[in-house]
């Protein structure tokens, strides 16, 4: 299970739903000197084959890449420097690609939806393995876009930082300063309006 944030501050959400969502948090610390096995890589990305999706059209892909190749520096960078400063300790830059045409061409609107919610999944499973991710929308779209090799209709949406947290990092200021502050949860009622008959 992923350790608490360093500072304590996880959000008050207190009934009852599972341990690898209520305990996730987004991870920029991690220990360099660590891999992900590829078991571990494989579960992940089972996890976010099962996601669902509008009539099953799944249009999303991902690029794995480890720390170690040249697929992993250069995905790192056409991160945003304010990234790359913290992300090259990750022992995964997994980029998240959005198809946004079905195979006939008509447009696919539910493409960023899907890649969501394949990527959430991915998240959960990973925390639940003790392994920590930050996703980052913070990158260079076009360039992404060219080096995962991208054809028409598709689009990279999202880069997820994967690794194995570390508490004894030096994090450049920025981001520990998201790392650390408080992350304030909507409430119950702003998040949704509940109408139940009565029992
Ligand atoms: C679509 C998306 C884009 C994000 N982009 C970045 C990013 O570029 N850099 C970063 O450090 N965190 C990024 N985050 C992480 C958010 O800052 C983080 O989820 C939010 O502050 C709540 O904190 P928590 O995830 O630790 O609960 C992103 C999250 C999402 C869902």
């Amino acid at each position: 299970m992923l350790p608490p944030p360093p500072s304590e501050r996880t959000p008050a959400i207190d009934t009852g739903i599972s341990r690898p969502i209520a305990g996730r948090w987004s991870v920029r610390a991690f220990d360099v000197s660590k891999t992900v096995d590829a078991a571990d890589v494989r579960a992940l990305v089972d996890a976010a084959r099962t996601a669902p999706s509008a009539y099953n059209l799944q249009p999303w892909r991902l690029c794995v890449t480890g720390r170690g190749t040249p697929e992993f520096a250069s995905v790192l960078s056409a991160l945003a420097d304010y990234n790359a400063a913290w992300a090259w300790r990750a022992a995964l830059l997994v980029v998240g690609i959005a198809r946004d045409e079905k195979t006939d061409g008509t447009p696919c609107p539910w493409a960023d939806y899907d890649l969501g919610q394949a990527t959430a999944l991915l998240t959960v499973e990973a925390n639940a393995r003790g392994l920590g991710v930050c996703q980052m929308a913070g990158l260079d779209v076009a360039a992404l876009t060219e080096l995962v090799s991208c054809v028409p209709g598709e689009r990279v949406a999202i880069v997820s930082a994967v690794g194995h947290p570390a508490s004894d990092v030096d994090l450049p200021v920025d981001a520990l300063a998201i790392q650390e502050r408080a992350r304030r949860r909507r409430s119950r009622g702003e998040a949704a309006s509940i109408v139940l008959a009565s029992p």
